[in-house]
């Protein structure tokens, strides 16, 4: 038995997204800077008779079986770590709060994993996260690692490299989603690279704004037009000293100076104001 805890699933932002290419293996080599907004979905473990998932919140309803199935899946890793450790996981009750639009860039999916998965280890005693952890969460999604990891990182690999960077100040953004679901795969395959086949170049500096970019930007308003709106309307916003899209989309980011007036936007547009560091 354990006491009922909660843990918080937060948004992942891609700052920069270089594609560098496509390995032999068919996913792409990625150059990335991530940082964590405080807005996201939260879990809830609770001791039961046995496992279940179930969900509330703005999007639970948008929820595919695949988030539930992912925190099934996290389940399962997270039993193999435990038995292989000699320890046990007991059945556990996760209850998901979706805050976060699904299959939005933003990690929603790979957070409820990399959270699940926290959970759950630690509902079995493990707490130290280790390589071979992280070689488990890269099993579940290119994403799960650097969610795991969960400060400001450069990620390299297909999401396997996290290298910690020096925390940022916290900045203050607007997050803005057409709420159009757009296929991660859909937006790698608008690259329409070969396999083995180079395209970006690496990050050159992780310092300096100046040089980061996102790879699939224009893949992704290839797949999802409305992601241009988005990004046309956050840069003539005032006060805003930079905007992207996150991950392969459809969300949006603006770094803000100050607080923004959200009532300009389309109806139908999800928008959160957050904090990013
Ligand atoms: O690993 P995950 O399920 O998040 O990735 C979804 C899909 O996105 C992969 O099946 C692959 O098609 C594509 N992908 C990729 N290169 C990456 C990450 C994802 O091609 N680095």
């Amino acid at each position: 038995m354990f006491e009922p805890f909660s843990l918080a699933a937060p948004a992942k932002i891609n700052l920069a997204l270089h594609v560098l290419g496509r390995r032999a293996d068919g996913y792409h080599e990625l150059d990335s800077i991530v940082a964590f907004a405080s807005v996201g979905d939260r879990l809830t473990f609770t001791p039961a008779s046995a496992f279940d998932v179930t969900a509330e919140g703005p999007f639970a309803a948008a929820l595919p079986a695949a988030s539930g199935n992912i925190i099934t899946r996290a389940y399962a890793a997270a039993q193999g770590i435990a038995s292989g450790r000699g320890k046990s996981l007991p059945p556990v009750a996760v209850h998901l709060v979706k805050n976060l639009p699904v299959a939005s860039g933003i990690g929603g999916g790979s957070s409820n994993a990399a959270a699940a998965l926290r959970g759950f280890l630690k509902v079995a005693g493990i707490e130290e996260l280790d390589d071979h952890i992280m070689d488990v969460a890269l099993q579940l999604g290119a994403d799960v690692p650097v969610c795991l990891f969960g400060k400001p990182c450069r990620m390299r690999g297909v999401g396997e490299r996290i290298e910690a960077l020096a925390p940022f100040t916290r900045r203050r953004a607007l997050l803005v989603n057409p709420l159009i679901e757009v296929s991660t795969p859909a937006v790698f395959g608008q690259l329409g690279l070969e396999r083995g086949q180079s395209l970006g170049k690496a990050i050159a500096d992780v310092t300096d704004p100046a040089c980061w970019r996102n790879d699939l930007a224009l893949p992704a308003i290839g797949v999802a037009p409305v992601i241009g709106d988005v990004l046309g309307v956050l840069e003539k916003l005032p006060g805003v000293s930079r905007c992207f899209m996150s991950g392969s989309g459809a969300t949006c980011v603006a770094l803000l100076d100050d607080d923004v007036e959200t009532s300009f936007l389309q109806q139908g547009w999800w928008s959160v104001l957050t904090t990013i560091g």
